[in-house]
């Protein structure tokens, strides 16, 4: 095939990133918390019910910030019920999931088991059937010093020192009808403004999320969005926004080209934000929050799809468990390659989810734990995706799809690290045939390539398994070479790789 050509210059910065792009998001979901990060009693968990073995997993990922609780969930959370001697707590019936939450696990155990993780976390609050005051009280609990109801609370659960908790969603997906408390975006704003506003009388130090589109299908985008921004700009700091990429019509060469719709998607954003800030005559800036994102096939199942008898009103029933293979591997590298493109908005990105639930990671009750093939390309952008984006001008062969015309196979996005590395992310969306790249490199020298990692699989539906963790896994063996600044390279058929440049 015709060869790719990148050009990286380096003076062609996007923009130094933020680390709270390496996020993750932890909802009370099927087997998400409960079997997936705790187990009380299973052979490898703590005191704490928590999972070595899941620890084992997620640490490497090196997650800045972790989401949580919802989350659809959220839209009918009593965050009071999770709190205190666990004996005491509700059993309720939790009707997004239509499952039981027992509030076993609570915002105590999730900043407990957050602290053993290594990762800060990002609150999400139930505005929509709860109010303003409900959710004041909730950082109350979290982050008031001392010597109030609620922090006394907190205090006498064990916790003296406040959490400290800094970045708070106000409710999610709000403008889904299949939401309680589904709203306009005029009336949302307005709930988010005075919430905002409350909450940093509570603690000023906090940032606030706004409930922007949950994706950007819906009838109502970016008109929801403009509406709840209009009433609230100048009072919250970010727009949250969601992408789940699916391929349900088994139609791969189409699935793989969703990346540039997820693309698009941040650009009508920013636009949609930049509008309202000249609207209102702002001087704040809100950036992005893209605190869900993934591939997910069964994002589109209705509820009876996704909750026949036997897993109506469960505990912990296995829900949204897709099998991810080696082409979600390269759309969600697309999809990360996409993010790295866009960070000079995109300030926090949380992966949807992160353990069982429409994750990589997956555990059995009682048993193992072991990674699906996408696990590897967050993995590596998460190592190799900190400081500052550049721009890659790409030139690459196209193909056109079911729905997109002029998709380039190769996409590609590089970072340089502090220590003067280079990290070059690329995809190759061919399904058949390897891809040839040429890499000139403006204004680097004295580099070598350190490592050309490879996730490439033979057959597209490839995938691990708990008796076959191994299948698809990275391999160092790319055929990366630098020679006068140029690097050459053959991206294998449908691959991810990373070519790491080390500074000498
Ligand atoms: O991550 C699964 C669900 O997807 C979340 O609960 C919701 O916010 C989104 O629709």
């Amino acid at each position: 095939m015709k060869k790719a050509t990148v050009i990286l210059d380096k003076d062609f910065v996007i923009s130094k990133i933020d680390d709270k792009v390496f996020g993750s998001f932890v909802e009370p979901l099927g087997r998400c918390i409960y079997h997936g990060i705790y187990e009380p009693g299973h052979p490898k968990a703590d005191a704490n019910g928590f999972r070595g073995d899941v620890l084992e997993v997620t640490k490497p990922l090196n997650l800045t910030l972790n989401r949580f609780p919802g989350g659809n969930y959220t839209s009918t959370y009593r965050w009071e019920d999770s709190i205190g001697p666990k004996e005491q707590r509700p059993r309720r019936v939790e009707v997004a999931w239509y499952c039981i939450e027992t509030n076993e696990f609570g915002i105590n155990e999730f900043v407990d088991w957050s602290r053993l993780n290594g990762s800060g976390i990002m609150m999400t609050v139930n505005l929509c059937t709860r109010g303003v005051l409900d959710a004041m009280y909730a950082l109350e609990y979290c982050n008031f010093p001392k010597g109030t109801y609620w922090s006394d609370l907190r205090i006498a659960h064990g916790y003296p020192q406040p959490h400290g908790i800094k970045y708070w969603c106000l409710t999610n997906e709000i403008d889904g009808p299949w939401q309680v408390g589904h709203t306009t975006g005029t009336a949302y704003g307005m709930l988010a403004r005075e919430a905002s506003r409350g909450m940093k009388r509570v603690d000023k130090s906090i940032k606030t999320v706004l409930a922007g589109s949950s994706n950007p299908g819906m009838s109502t985008y970016p008109s929801f969005d403009a509406a709840a921004l209009e009433e609230s700009y100048d009072d919250i700091d970010y727009l949250s926004i969601h992408h789940y990429l699916s391929n349900t019509k088994n139609d791969t060469a189409n699935y793989l080209a969703k990346p540039l719709a997820t693309d698009q998607f941040f650009k009508d954003t920013i636009s949609t934000i930049d509008y309202v800030k000249a609207k209102l005559r702002s001087k704040h800036q809100v950036n992005i929050s893209f605190d869900e994102y993934n591939t997910w096939h069964g994002v589109s199942e209705t509820d009876e799809q996704r909750h026949p008898a036997d897993k109506l009103w469960a505990v912990a029933p296995a829900l949204l468990e897709d099998v991810y293979t080696q082409e979600d591997t390269v759309t969600l590298g697309g999809m990360l390659i996409t993010i790295l493109r866009h960070v000079d908005r995109i300030e926090i990105a949380c992966i949807s989810e992160l353990v069982n639930c429409i994750s990589h990671i997956r555990t059995s009750n009682g048993g193992g734990v072991w990674v699906l093939p996408p696990y590897y390309a967050y993995l590596h952008f998460s190592k190799y995706g900190r400081g500052v984006s550049l721009a890659a001008l790409i030139d690459s062969p196209k193909y056109d799809s079911a729905d997109f015309t002029g998709v380039p196979y190769l996409d590609a996005a590089a970072v340089l690290a502090d220590n003067g590395d280079l990290a070059i992310f690329a995809i190759n969306r061919n399904l058949t045939e390897s891809l040839p790249l040429e890499l000139k490199l403006r204004g680097f020298s004295g580099y070598k390539v350190e490592e050309h990692i490879i996730v490439e699989s033979a057959n597209p539906k490839d995938t691990n398994t708990e008796q076959e963790p191994d299948k698809v896994k990275p391999h160092s063996g790319g055929n990366a070479a630098i020679d006068d600044g140029v690097v050459s390279a053959t991206l294998p058929k449908l691959s991810w790789n990373v070519i790491r440049l080390k500074k000498m």
